[in-house]
């Protein structure tokens, strides 16, 4: 894998535990202690693969202690950056609130403006965030180099395990966007206790995260209206626990922010994502079946967990095939997407 090593900083989170090169200079010159971290080490270009495992035909992150369980592979890169733009076309951009991200990113002149993308993956949402507001310093935070090789002079990919204490001191940060990231984490709450850390008072939390669910347009018993996708639902969710001990976030989101006491002025939002081609708007009827083929490559990995935690592969390819023959036949099918802000206090 050919990946341009001095793009990607790690932070004492590489497979092998080594800490390699100290004192790195800050790339644009200045002496910020967010960007002159001692700890703070290149990726050099033969250590990229160690962040990577091949298990059953898929490449897998190689973390010890991460508990996520799906491929990191091009399949599932092409899913997320996918899911990033159909999310970009209903939200009609990348965050909900336009007025709220603006004065919190406003430029200062005695101070530099930070935002942290956490579990960041390819990185789609940390360069269009760091293109609107060019002032910005962006970091976006993985377990593995996969985001781009060549970023923007505002944007810093850089490896570290969001479960553990992040690098950057209290609150050097104005804005945390964390998109996808209930399998990434162990405990929900122990990250909102971090990132009410490394926001600075006034702050913005952007927490974001899928419903595991089926959901119709309509309010229906989904049991009976879609047997299959429950079913599948179902074992995702049970496989998860069991194996992963990850539960569901989406619908506790609210809770888990408001019960740390750190956060104000929250807000909710949940979005009915359309799959398939039953919506009577043209445009969503495009996007409803480009996010069809997502939740097919969704299902796929969801499928490989399954059987990596002892599931025999016959009961997987059913559970999986009925699920997508449901996204095919049934009319009126969403996906519900829950977005929360919160204002540090
Ligand atoms: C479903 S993807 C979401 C990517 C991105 N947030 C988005 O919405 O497009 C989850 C990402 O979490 C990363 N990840 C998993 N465990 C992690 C951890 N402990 N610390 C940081 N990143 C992690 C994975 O490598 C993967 O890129």
């Amino acid at each position: 894998m050919a990946i341009e090593s001095n793009h990607f900083r790690s932070y004492s989170t590489h497979p092998s535990g080594n800490v390699h090169a100290t004192n790195m200079q800050a790339p644009d010159g200045d002496d910020d202690r967010s960007d002159t971290d001692s700890e703070i080490t290149e990726v050099g270009e033969e250590e990229i693969p160690l962040y990577f495992t091949e298990r059953d035909g898929r490449l897998f992150h190689s973390h010890g202690s991460s508990p996520y369980p799906l491929p990191v592979d091009t399949a599932e890169q092409d899913r997320i950056n996918g899911q990033h733009e159909i999310l970009r076309h209903f939200l009609l951009g990348i965050y909900v609130d336009r007025n709220a991200v603006r004065e919190v990113l406003r430029g200062s002149p005695t101070r530099q403006r930070r935002a942290l993308d956490l579990a960041t993956g390819t990185g789609k949402w940390v360069l269009d965030l760091a293109a609107e507001f060019t002032h910005v310093k962006v970091y976006g935070l993985d377990i593995v180099p996969i985001a781009t090789r060549h970023p923007p002079h505002n944007v810093f990919f850089e490896m570290q395990d969001i479960n553990q204490t992040l690098r950057f001191h209290d609150g050097d940060i104005d804005l945390v966007h964390a998109r996808s990231v209930s399998m990434a984490v162990r405990c929900y709450p122990d990250l909102v206790k971090e990132v009410a850390r490394v926001l600075r008072p006034g702050g913005l939390f952007l927490a974001c995260e899928w419903g595991r669910y089926p959901a119709m347009s309509e309010e229906v018993d989904v049991v009976t209206r879609l047997p299959c996708s429950c079913r599948f639902f179902n074992a995702v969710i049970d496989t998860l626990h069991r194996s992963h001990g990850i539960t569901p976030v989406a619908q506790n989101l609210c809770r888990y922010i408001s019960d740390s006491g750190r956060f104000d002025q929250i807000y909710s939002h949940r979005f009915a994502i359309p799959i398939g081609d039953w919506h009577e708007n043209p445009v969503y009827q495009r996007l409803g079946l480009q996010y069809r083929s997502i939740l097919e490559l969704y299902a796929d990995s969801m499928g490989v967990m399954m059987v990596q935690a002892g599931k025999s592969e016959a009961e997987v390819n059913e559970l999986v095939r009925s699920y997508v023959d449901e996204l095919y036949t049934v009319s009126g099918l969403v996906s519900h997407y829950y977005v929360v802000q919160a204002r540090r206090v």
